[in-house]
């Protein structure tokens, strides 16, 4: 455990390690239809990357998440309750953390968890400068072992935040599990605060994943970038192109890198050859109807009881409690 500064501000550090990048990215570059895990995204650039497209235009999901947020705040801190440990999986900026923060009362302690540590340790210090609450920050891969830190002050009930639609991410079976985990993690009666986006018009979809400035581009390459750095890779970037689209019979966009010509690339000494045309599948992002999501809910152990909208029913903030 590090000491990260004067403030009672310590890092949990469950240390992702650099050799499961490599071992994870040659068992996804050998599958027939080639993947990466999308959670190699997020290095320091890409952390940084994810931040501009939160801002783009195109991006609908963080602007109308926030604004769920603003708009309901108070029914939201009702349900949650007082003297609460908030524990956030993905909490990257803690951007929309802060609407709950400032308005909720008495709050026991804030466990940000997080797969990006420079990030991390960044958006903690920040909100240690801002909120005088115990501030836990976790640095871990999610979907592996960890446990989560005991504050010091009493604590009434745990809440999981989970915004960002993090969880479209997770293909349905790991969505299930990462959910039950979660749950069990925080406790049977914990409740959790969750964004989820909702299905709509695909070409809205389109756009929110195939930009104009080129920022979706750059975070899906700079994952190209990360691994001739990190796994010993030579991967060639200018001959990969961005490539997302929505895939309606799935319900899900589907990001990859598609090769532009036949190439030989070498990553943590072996070869893969790639046809022009082939794709490395990068990350799906699930969209759901609202009945869809309650049903992954249930089958992970939770009720859905509370649903707030935007007015267009872009996107959705749900609050789930044990069953
Ligand atoms: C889509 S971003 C969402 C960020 C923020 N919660 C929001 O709503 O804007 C996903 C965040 O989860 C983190 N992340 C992704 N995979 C992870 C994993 N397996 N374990 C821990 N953190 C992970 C990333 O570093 C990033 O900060």
């Amino acid at each position: 455990m590090t000491r990260i500064d004067a403030r009672p501000l310590r890092l949990h550090d469950f240390e992702p390690q650099v050799d499961d990048l490599c071992a994870q990215v040659v068992a996804g570059l050998r599958k027939p239809q080639k993947e990466l895990p999308c959670k190699f995204f997020y290095d320091r650039e890409g952390s940084i990357l994810f931040d501009q497209i939160c801002e783009l235009d195109e991006y609908y999901p963080t602007r109308t998440e926030l604004s769920i947020m603003r708009d309901n705040i108070d029914e939201m801190c009702a349900v949650i309750g007082e003297r609460c440990m908030l524990v956030e999986y993905g909490s990257g900026s803690s951007l929309k953390t802060r609407i709950l923060l400032e308005n909720l009362r008495d709050v026991a302690a804030y466990v940000p968890i997080d797969i990006s540590r420079s990030h991390l340790l960044r958006a903690s210090r920040a909100l240690a400068k801002r909120f005088p609450i115990e501030i836990l920050p976790v640095c871990a891969d999610y979907t592996a072992d960890f446990e989560l830190p005991t504050p010091e002050s009493d604590v009434d009930s745990t809440v999981v935040y989970f915004p960002g639609s993090t969880i479209g991410n997770f293909e349905p079976a790991a969505a299930r599990e990462f959910l039950h985990t979660a749950r069990l993690r925080a406790g049977s009666d914990s409740g959790m605060l969750i964004g989820v986006d909702l299905k709509k018009d695909p070409q809205r979809l389109h756009a929110a994943y195939n930009d104009a400035k080129g920022v979706t581009a750059r975070f899906n390459l700079n994952l190209l970038a990360r691994i001739n750095r990190e796994a010993d890779g030579d991967f060639d970037l200018s001959q990969f192109a961005h490539y997302a689209f929505y895939n309606p019979l799935a319900g899900r966009i589907e990001m990859h890198l598609q090769s532009l010509r036949e190439q030989i690339v070498h990553v943590a000494g072996e070869s893969f050859a790639f046809r022009e045309g082939e794709t490395i599948f990068t990350e799906s992002s699930y969209k759901h109807t609202l009945d869809e999501f309650a049903t992954l809910a249930r089958e992970s152990g939770y009720q859905v009881q509370r649903v707030w909208t935007d007015p267009q029913k872009l996107f959705s903030v749900q609050f789930l409690v044990s069953t």
